[in-house]
């Protein structure tokens, strides 16, 4: 790990909760009637899709949750390139319309990789939305269907997101800054 600060909050706990209220909101009249089966990318969706499935019940709207494991990122702020399952999603997603959560769309390989995966195992329809988007570092050309703030291309972490395992637990999302 490198010598680092946790500081300038980017996004507080009371702005994320509002605007994962207004997705949640926007997404909802799209989910209703369908077979909605909602699939966190661990580890870092874990809070973000623990607030969107809460918000959802008060939309009325019931999914079925399940997770998997990607794994794309070594230690450090620097993707390696290849994803990897390390744990497969463990229902049967044929035919459902499945919802893919993750913290953050960087280069875009998690999520090119876990729709192309979800689509092979059979789901009728694969959308995908994730927190934090940094279009700046797409490597892979990818666009989600929804997404709640687009950022410049800094290190964050809190609200799911780690440094190397650390500070998923902050309640707000924060700038890491690195010393040389
Ligand atoms: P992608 O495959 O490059 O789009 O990377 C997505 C994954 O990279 C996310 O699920 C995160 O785990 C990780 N990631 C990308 N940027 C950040 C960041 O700024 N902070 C923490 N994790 C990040
Ligand atoms: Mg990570």
């Amino acid at each position: 790990m490198k010598n680092h600060h946790v500081r300038e909050v980017l996004f507080s706990s009371r702005q994320i909760g509002a605007r994962v209220r207004k997705m949640v909101h926007d997404m909802a009249e799209g989910c209703r009637g369908e077979d909605l089966v909602m699939i966190g990318i661990l580890r870092g969706s874990f809070i973000f899709l623990a607030d969107l499935v809460r918000e959802l019940y008060s939309q009325d709207i019931h999914p079925r949750i399940d997770f998997m494991t990607l794994e794309s990122y070594g230690a450090g702020t620097e993707s390696s390139g290849a994803v990897r399952i390390a744990k497969d999603v463990g229902m049967d997603v044929a035919g459902t319309d499945v919802l893919v959560v993750d913290d953050i769309l960087d280069t875009g390989r998690t999520l090119t990789f876990a729709r192309q995966h979800l689509r092979e195992l059979g789901a009728r329809s694969v959308r995908t939305c994730a927190l934090l988007d940094k279009p700046a570092r797409r490597v892979v050309p990818f666009e989600a269907d929804y997404i709640g703030f687009t950022i410049e291309d800094r290190f964050v972490v809190g609200y799911g997101l780690d440094y190397d395992g650390r500070y998923r637990e902050l309640p707000h999302i924060a700038c890491v800054t690195f010393q040389e």
